[in-house]
């Protein structure tokens, strides 16, 4: 099982995030550790609230579930829900080590100070971006954080195609925004986009088809070419 992480802790390899929505639910607990044994960083957890995006994904007592079950195990929480304010306290009291949430859902000024108080919380903490939002206008205010996550997908559901204009606002990101933060990508991330997302600056790879759709077998091979 790995030790618990941080986003910042050297060395700087790129991170590769099992997301669990793909994941077989009726057996979450066996498939959460057996990616972690197969070499995955962090478990990505999608909350969907049914406004934000149309589904629903992971109340928190499966945060508190899967905390109980693996200690150990860095819980990367993805907020697709218009409310984060009132969600990222549940998370964080639910076991999270991380929250990610949405900059379609609240002003820059609104965003730092949710950054702020989820640090005062003891998480790590992420700006989330939909395929269609400008990353420039975050660009202000993401030294308040650890992480951009970039969605490559429209969010709501495991299985779409990569959108590769996103990479274009990694890129630049990245150039302005320097080595001090992680970038995620999320949706679409499998083995055949990696070297792009990495070359782009993304050090981050959530990946829930490209590791679950496979046999078990398959997963430690397919972690390793994602994190490449
Ligand atoms: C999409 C979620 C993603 C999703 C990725 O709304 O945020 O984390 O699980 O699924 P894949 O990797 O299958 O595109
Ligand atoms: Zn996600």
């Amino acid at each position: 099982m790995p030790q618990p992480i941080s986003l910042k802790s050297p060395p700087r390899l790129p991170l590769v995030g099992a997301s669990l929505l793909a994941a077989d639910w009726a057996r979450l607990g066996d498939e959460a550790r057996g990616v972690l044994e197969a070499g995955a960083d962090l478990l990505h957890i999608d909350v969907m609230d049914g406004h934000f995006v149309p589904n629903l994904a992971f109340g928190p007592d499966v945060c508190v579930a899967l905390r109980r079950a693996i200690p150990d195990a860095y819980l990367d929480v993805h907020l697709m829900v218009t409310d984060p304010a009132h969600f990222i306290p549940v998370y964080v009291e639910a076991g999270a080590d991380h929250v990610s949430f949405h900059a379609e859902t609240v002003s820059p000024e609104q965003a730092r100070g949710l950054a702020a108080e989820a640090h005062g919380l003891g998480v790590e903490v992420g700006l989330a971006i939909n395929p269609e939002t400008p990353v420039e206008p975050w660009l202000g205010v993401l030294d308040a954080f650890d992480l951009l996550l970039v969605m490559s997908v429209h969010p709501g559901y495991a299985g779409r195609k990569f959108i590769p204009e996103v990479l274009k606002k990694v890129r630049t990101a990245r150039d302005i925004l320097g080595p001090g933060i992680r970038i995620e990508l999320d949706g679409g991330v499998g083995p055949a986009k990696a070297e792009a997302i990495r070359d782009a600056g993304g050090d981050v790879l959530a990946a829930a088809s490209a590791i679950f759709a496979r046999p078990e077998p398959d997963r430690p091979g397919v972690i390793r070419e994602l994190r490449g």
